[in-house]
């Protein structure tokens, strides 16, 4: 993807602040997209993007932050900024990092989190092609807030914050998306001079264009894509992102060679993988973890996470799929079914309104309507095995720990405790018991009598 493969490259992720607009008890770099942190996003892209090294920012005692960026990014240098005195301020927290020397130094922010590894790879070509400091810019429907691009003669020659700027100034459409980059060999002299002179009094990484330019340095920028470039300050622009998320995700699927019904109903998580003529009807989620084989069918309404369905197997309508539900070749899980940390062989069939937990169920078992497995005994959790082509009548509560045996019957109704062997019939319920002309006489004698109501 890199053009630049030769080039080390150091990113530096500002990830402090709590993000007081979000109104949340948790760290706005933490909240998801897609079910991944917008913290883990950017460093998946930046991963992809070829940034050996890796330092992020955090805010005083945010160990939360510092953990979801080491599970993300195992090489993550955790650097505490312990006052909040702007973006250029930030950065410098990482000094030691900067001082090791590299040839790109990405900074970006973690409430940015849907720049695509193609844009940070158009950001140090332009660094290789000889600019000492590359800018992002983008478009946005209103410009207002954002730090404007002054360019003249196509040279970037600064970056002017909202609250700086004169009203000229303030009439220019190209916006800073925020993230930079930077030459390694002159970025921690040029953010080393940046002051705090400006309405807000804080250390502006924007600065550093002027900083570049007074060195004689060369200054330039590169457009993206607005929907790549959407920073989150509250929850509105977190659904947004959302919104711009799904839509790629839906898209690439489809591309992939999926069919989407109604593709804007369907939701996606970050790692969710669709294999080819997969058909996926209206209303499905995919929580985390889910792997959808060539040829599956999910029928509408269904909630699926931590579920692996191979090809050519059906789910649904309104089925559920907990993790651990692994569906075989061919196997069918129909209307009102749970399944939770089961393995379900090929072309084995649960067609209605049962609960599967903790079960190995054999290849071609057909399961009647209503069947449960009882898996739990308020403290335990224990298993069910249910042998190749069994048949368990509607209705059966088989109660863990429990073997059917290969090609057993269980008689509808049954409540199972013990094990069956194979081939058997098992019947634990009630004989049925049946008394001729009960129901005349019952009729006749009440009929007789006055009525209590
Ligand atoms: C910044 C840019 C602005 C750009 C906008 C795009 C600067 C000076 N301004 O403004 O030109 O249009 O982004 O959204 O860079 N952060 C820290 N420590 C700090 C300050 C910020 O870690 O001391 C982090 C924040 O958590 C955030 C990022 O840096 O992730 C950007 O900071 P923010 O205050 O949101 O900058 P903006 O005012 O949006
Ligand atoms: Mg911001």
């Amino acid at each position: 993807m890199s053009s630049t493969p030769f080039r080390r490259c150091l990113a530096v992720v500002l990830a402090a602040g709590e993000g007081t607009r979000m109104k949340s008890a948790r760290p706005k770099a933490l909240h998801e997209v897609g079910g991944r942190s917008m913290l883990g996003h950017v460093l998946a892209s930046l991963g992809a993007a070829g940034a050996q090294d890796v330092a992020v920012v955090v805010g005083p005692g945010r160990e939360d932050v510092a953990q979801a960026a080491r599970r993300a990014a195992a090489q993550a240098e955790i650097f505490i900024q312990s006052e909040r005195l702007g973006t250029a301020h930030a950065v410098l927290a990482a000094r030691s990092a900067l001082a090791r020397g590299c040839d790109d130094l990405l900074v970006l922010f973690a409430d940015t989190p849907l720049v695509t590894p193609a844009t940070l790879a158009r950001l140090r070509t332009a660094l290789a092609e000889g600019a000492a400091l590359v800018a992002l810019g983008f478009e946005p429907a209103d410009p207002t807030g954002y730090g404007r691009l002054l360019v003249e003669d196509g040279q970037l020659v600064a970056i002017r914050e909202q609250k700086d700027a004169t009203e000229a100034e303030r009439k220019v459409g190209l916006c800073n998306a925020g993230l930079m980059a930077l030459s390694g060999q002159h970025a921690l002299a040029l953010l080393e001079a940046i002051g705090n002179a400006n309405a807000q009094g804080e250390f502006y990484l924007t600065d550093a264009v002027e900083t570049a330019r007074k060195a004689g340095l060369s200054a330039s920028f590169v457009i993206a894509d607005r929907d790549e470039v959407i920073g989150v300050n509250d929850r509105v622009q977190l659904a947004a992102a959302e919104a711009i998320f799904q839509r790629r995700m839906r898209e690439a699927a489809m591309r992939d060679g999926a069919t989407l019904i109604a593709p804007e109903t369907v939701f996606f998580c970050v790692d969710t993988k669709l294999g080819r003529d997969v058909l996926v009807e209206p209303n499905v989620v995919f929580g985390p973890g889910c792997v959808i084989e060539d040829g599956a069918l999910i029928h509408a309404f269904s909630h699926l996470e931590g579920a692996h369905v191979r090809a050519g197997a059906s789910v649904g309508p309104y089925a559920r799929l907990r993790p651990g539900a692994d569906l075989g070749e061919g196997a069918k899980v129909g209307n009102f079914v749970e399944i939770k940390g089961s393995i379900i062989g090929a072309g084995a069939k649960i067609s209605h309104l049962s609960y599967i937990g903790d079960a190995l169920v054999g290849p071609e078992v057909n399961i009647g309507a209503g069947t449960i497995t009882c898996n739990y005994d308020g403290f335990n959790k224990f298993k069910t095995e249910i042998g190749a082509g069994a048949f368990i009548g509607s209705n059966s509560s088989l109660v863990a720990p429990v073997k059917i045996g290969a090609g057993a019957f269980v008689g509808s109704g049954s409540v199972v405790t013990r094990d069956v062997a194979p081939d058997a019939l098992a019947l634990a319920r009630g004989a049925q018991v049946e008394k001729p002309g009960w129901a005349q006489r019952f009729r006749a004698v009440n009929a007789a009598r006055p009525r209590k109501r």
